[in-house]
């Protein structure tokens, strides 16, 4: 439950209602915390876009999402809709935002507390004007109840563009209003990442160049782009992938231990880590890192037939600190694979010195492995007796899965978070920045083929045969649990 009074009052106000996000992750995320009364008793849900709709219809919309991600029931949905409204209009549009402002200041009429979560579900290019729009109007203003605002990725498609948009920001909002959203910091699997070495005391010592061989990090998806080829093309790996999800678990993995468990201090660690990380002129970018591009994405609607921009992508990286010099992370993302898998594994050294016989010529290192999607949980390999009259070795596993019952919505968590005000699994502005800066020489240096060669690969694949060489010897990309050169 949260904390609010009963005087306080919630609105939820959706900008691209009408839009896919809506519809497939807000939706359901909204009503099952409405249902399980995570949720201050008196809440209402605005959905804003141009297209002209009933309320009516714009429920149906939503209870179809709903359908289609859970079959949970319907339990209490007739009084979750009959708290939704829906307002077309334009966020960027003075009249239609005084329009909402009416809407939901009448529920208010009562003298209750006028708190509001205003979500941009919209195209990146509307989130500035949309912020101005709403500044001008005085709807941040925080004298009759809080505003937050939550943003989606992508924000910024480059250093120079996310300085702007923070600019932006900043310029309407205090930086404890934002919540610059990334939904994979509210899986369960990635904040267990954080229990997992901050909850015991086994690991930590071993959390460190001393024992750690190399750490990769991957979020394999099995689908290509859907039909969003158009979108896609002007992102690409790094963009749509790197500089969001895949650095923030970097992040997580290396992070010195908080001081406390408060957004502050948590996101703290983090931006010390992405600050510590090298970077890379473009030369040096191009030779650390492989780009890959699946066969037949030339030919897909909105990409030019000359397109270069990569669907797959390695890149290894540095944290330049006491803890990790020298230990290697690679990063890979990659479209149309052969799985969906996404998989934090830490692969220790091998022991010093090898006393007995094993199946291969030395003993397998030890690794860890956090599974994140699918098969949510952690695996650890170690070197085990293999049964007989020899004293020979094999690696075997110890395993824990998540229940997949338990497993909610990363949406459901996130949404709770910025209604509660709680900023830790939010990204902050110099975050956001610092991987900007970390990824814009990798872009560079892929925009030119003289510095960094593309790829081909075969759909339902691993990806680029490259990418495998790209990790050195004695080393293969792990993926549920077996390995890949
Ligand atoms: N879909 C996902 O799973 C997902 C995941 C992660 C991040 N995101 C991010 O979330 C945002 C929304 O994505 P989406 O997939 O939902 O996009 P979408 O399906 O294109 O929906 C966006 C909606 O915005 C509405 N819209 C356009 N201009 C508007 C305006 N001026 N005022 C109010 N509404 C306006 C459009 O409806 P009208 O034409 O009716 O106005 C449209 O339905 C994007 O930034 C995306 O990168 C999406």
């Amino acid at each position: 439950m949260t904390d609010s009074t009963e005087r306080d009052r919630l609105t939820v106000v959706i900008f691209g209602a009408s839009g896919d996000l809506t519809r497939r992750k807000l939706a359901p995320a909204l009503y099952h915390l409405y249902r399980t009364g995570a949720l201050p008793q008196m809440c209402h849900f605005v959905g804003v876009a141009r297209s002209e709709m009933s309320d009516d219809a714009f429920r149906d919309a939503l209870m179809s999402g709903v359908k289609e991600v859970s079959d949970d029931g319907l339990d209490g949905w007739d009084e979750f809709a009959s708290r939704v409204t829906y307002v077309s209009g334009s966020s960027i549009d003075d009249d239609s935002l005084a329009e909402i402002d009416r809407v939901v200041s009448e529920y208010c009429a009562d003298g209750s507390k006028d708190n509001r979560l205003y979500y941009l579900a919209l195209a990146p290019s509307l989130y500035a004007g949309t912020l101005e729009a709403l500044g001008r109007g005085g709807m941040l203003d925080e004298s009759s109840g809080f505003r937050r605002v939550v943003i989606e990725k992508p924000f910024g498609t480059d250093l120079k563009s996310a300085r702007e948009l923070n600019d932006v920001v900043h310029s309407v909002l205090g930086e404890s209003q934002v919540f610059r959203i990334d939904h994979y910091l509210g899986k369960e699997t990635v904040q267990n990442l954080m229990v997992f070495r901050f909850a015991n005391t086994i690991f930590e010592p071993l959390w460190n160049r001393n024992y750690v061989d190399h750490v990769q990090i991957s979020v394999m998806e099995s689908l290509d782009t859907e039909g969003r080829a158009g979108y896609y093309d002007k992102a690409g790996v790094l963009r749509d992938m790197m500089q969001s999800h895949l650095l923030q678990l970097l992040a997580l993995v290396a992070m010195e231990p908080p001081a406390t468990s408060g957004a502050d201090a948590l996101r703290n660690e983090k931006a010390k880590v992405l600050q510590a990380v090298r970077k890379y002129e473009s030369d040096e970018a191009a030779e650390n890192s492989v780009r890959g591009q699946y066969a037949g994405y030339r030919e897909e609607d909105g990409v030019a037939s000359s397109s270069s921009t990569a669907t797959y992508g390695a890149i290894r990286l540095y944290v330049n600190n006491w803890r990790w010099q020298g230990v290697p992370f690679f990063l890979r993302s990659g479209k149309a694979m052969a799985e969906k898998e996404s998989e934090i594994a830490v692969q220790f050294r091998p022991p010093p010195h090898t006393i007995f016989e094993t199946r291969n010529a030395e003993v397998t290192p030890n690794l860890l492995q956090i599974s994140i999607q699918p098969h949510e949980g952690v695996h650890l390999t170690f070197e085990n007796k293999k049964p007989g009259t020899r004293m020979g070795t094999a690696p075997e596993k110890l395993e824990y899965h998540f229940p997949p019952q338990v497993i909610r919505d990363s949406y459901e968590r996130l949404l709770l978070d910025a209604i509660e005000g709680d900023q830790s699994l939010f990204t902050r502005s110099d975050e956001i920045e610092m991987s900007w800066q970390i990824i814009d020489p990798f872009v560079e240096s892929w925009q030119t083929s003289l510095k960094s060669q593309l790829y081909p690969y075969e759909k339902g694949t691993h990806g680029p045969a490259a990418a495998g060489e790209f990790l050195g010897t004695a080393r293969n990309w792990h993926h549920h649990g077996s390995d890949q050169k």
